[in-house]
């Protein structure tokens, strides 16, 4: 199978994952399934809502934009998150970002203010955008892997990625960024599904829904070591130079 043809299966599966979700449970003949802005279709699609009478609901086949897709989270009881969050952390930023950053959850300060990397480690986040790369903050998109604080800030379980991940899935698909980058060991093994060592990750291209990703460490980890941000820089510049940005 071709790689285009093996990313197609992967967002047509994304897809009706994403459907089930909204609450369809069947599509009627003779409704076209909604263009996503999945690997094998160039260029952004920031949602061309297609709606369905089912008889007594309408449902949005399409998922919408992210805003349709932030308010379909809103009260999210999908997991055992829920109990303790004050806010659910959708994701800031442009819409059509060039680039989007992953993290892994949010922590104490973003479960106050709703927003992702907004404590220590985002300040320093926003470094590495506006000092390093020389772009606004807002010109990117932010988001997590789960868009609720794990209690205590333990790592999520994997129960509860699964239940986010068709969101994060979206997110992604309607942004359409020309790269991703994934922040810490837990954004990258669970976006690219491998157990691999964030130290030989991060340096080197990968794809997520075919999207090239960059792995690097978490601005947590360079608070408590920064020596790291060498590490950091040098993959940031190869983010850089794919997106046409001078880094001298
Ligand atoms: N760490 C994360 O991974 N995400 C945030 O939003 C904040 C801190």
């Amino acid at each position: 199978m071709s790689q285009a043809v093996r990313a197609l299966a992967r967002d047509l599966a994304a897809h009706v994952e994403w459907l089930a979700l909204s609450g369809v449970e069947a599509i009627p003949e003779g409704v076209a399934l909604p263009r996503g802005g999945g690997a094998a279709s160039p260029g952004r699609d920031h949602g061309e809502a297609s709606r369905v009478d089912s008889g007594e609901a309408k449902h949005d086949l399409s998922g919408g934009d992210l805003g349709e897709l932030q308010r379909a989270l809103a009260g999210c009881e999908r997991c055992r998150l829920a109990r303790g969050r004050t806010h659910i952390v959708f994701g800031t930023g442009d819409p059509q970002a060039r680039v989007v950053f992953v993290g892994e959850g949010p922590g104490q300060e973003e479960d106050r203010q709703g927003l992702p990397f907004v404590g220590a480690a985002g300040a320093l986040l926003t470094d590495i955008i506006e000092k390093g790369m020389r772009v606004p903050r807002s010109s990117v998109y932010i988001c997590n892997v789960v868009k609720c604080r794990p209690p205590g800030n333990r790592n999520p379980e994997p129960d509860e990625v699964e239940a986010c991940s068709p969101f994060l899935a979206r997110q992604i698909d309607l942004v359409r960024p020309d790269v991703i980058v994934a922040l810490g060991k837990f954004a990258a093994q669970t976006l690219l599904e491998t157990a691999t060592p964030i130290t030989q990750l991060r340096g080197r291209w990968h794809e997520y829904r075919g999207i090239p990703l960059m792995p690097t460490f978490h601005p947590a980890h360079l608070l408590r070591n920064p020596a790291f941000k060498r590490e950091v820089w040098e993959d940031i510049k190869q983010v850089m130079a794919r997106l046409g940005l001078r880094s001298g």
